[in-house]
């Protein structure tokens, strides 16, 4: 096939980008976006200072601008993301203890009941470790509610969105190393208690100082072993030419060759969409053209 989504869905998978709503208006955005994309993900729109930027008041406007675009146009929609420990507004981050804790359980609640049977899968709950070598949990307002509120949150939005897919999303997790090790423990632990989890997003924002790992794929099967489906959430790769190419379509292949590897999503369009604040990490150019590393994608989809 001659596109990515069109390529991804051959062997029944999706091929997404994130999507920012004030570039609806760009022709050129747009043009690339309803040509390439099965999937789509706001890149701030439903984050919690978008969705409740004061404490109960709900606005949906330019998250709905993006799911209508979606929809109307074919594209599933991956929500991102309901209770993470950055983007919040700043009645909440003035928040602690039970106050929070019930606050985000109504945020969680109330936005995935809004999107009721619109979303394809939610990001539940987004980088909750910590980096280095503790496996800890990170430390933030949310995780000083007490532990108990990643589980929490996941049971408030299967009780608001049946249909919905909910998984845990992260970052520095795409190898085995003891971050990824505490993801793994907790998604276990979850299976074997009933709390409802369905997928684990793998952000997947590679550059120099983190590379595309070596045991990628490995990593990927031994969550997809637990039970949970598995999404490659938010790829870039930093560089350019044929070595970016090349680790790109080391991406793609490593998720088609898991089985409940589901999906994968790019973090933006052009180079010049990318949330980075230099470089050239996507598979087109500031001027909306193909790069050698949209090629390496498209012919490791359609090798798959
Ligand atoms: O919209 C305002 C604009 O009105 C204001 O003038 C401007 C001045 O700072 O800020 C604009 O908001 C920015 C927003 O992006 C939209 O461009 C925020 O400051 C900026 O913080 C925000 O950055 C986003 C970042 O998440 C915040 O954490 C990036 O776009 C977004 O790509 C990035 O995405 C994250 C994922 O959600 C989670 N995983 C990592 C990934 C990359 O950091």
């Amino acid at each position: 096939a001659t596109t990515l989504g069109a390529s991804a869905a051959q062997t029944g998978r999706y091929f997404g980008t994130a999507v920012a709503a004030n570039k609806l208006s760009d022709a050129t955005y747009v043009g690339i976006l309803n040509r390439e994309f099965t999937m789509v993900t706001p890149e701030n729109e439903m984050k919690w200072d978008a969705t409740e930027p004061t404490q109960g008041q709900f606005t949906y406007a330019n998250a709905d601008r993006i799911v209508n675009h979606a929809r109307a146009n074919g594209m599933r929609v991956r929500g991102h993301a309901l209770a993470w420990h950055s983007q919040q507004p700043g009645w909440a981050q003035n928040l602690s203890g039970p106050a929070l804790r019930s606050a985000m359980v109504n945020h969680v609640t109330q936005v995935a009941t809004y999107y009721r049977g619109k979303i394809h899968s939610w990001d539940v709950v987004n980088e909750a470790f910590a980096d280095g070598g503790t496996g800890a949990r990170r430390d933030s307002n949310l995780q000083r509610t007490g532990n108990d509120w990643i589980e929490v949150a996941f049971r408030a939005a299967r009780a608001a969105d049946p249909t919905a897919k909910l998984c845990y999303n992260d970052y520095n997790t795409d190898g085995q190393n003891a971050k990824s090790n505490a993801v793994y423990a907790m998604v276990q632990d979850f299976k074997a208690r009933g709390v409802p989890i369905d997928c684990v997003g793998f952000q997947s924002h590679f550059n120099s100082a983190s590379p595309v790992p070596a045991d990628y794929q490995a990593n990927l099967q031994r969550f997809a072993n637990l039970g949970v489906d598995v999404q490659i959430t938010e790829l870039d790769i930093e560089g350019s030419g044929s070595a970016q190419a090349d680790n790109y379509g080391r991406v793609v292949r490593a998720c088609l060759a898991v089985s409940r590897c589901t999906g994968i999503t790019v973090w933006g369009i052009r180079d010049t969409d990318s949330w980075r604040a230099s470089g050239t990490p996507l598979l087109f150019d500031g001027s909306g053209n193909k790069k050698p590393a949209y090629t390496a994608t498209l012919d490791a989809l359609n090798a798959g």
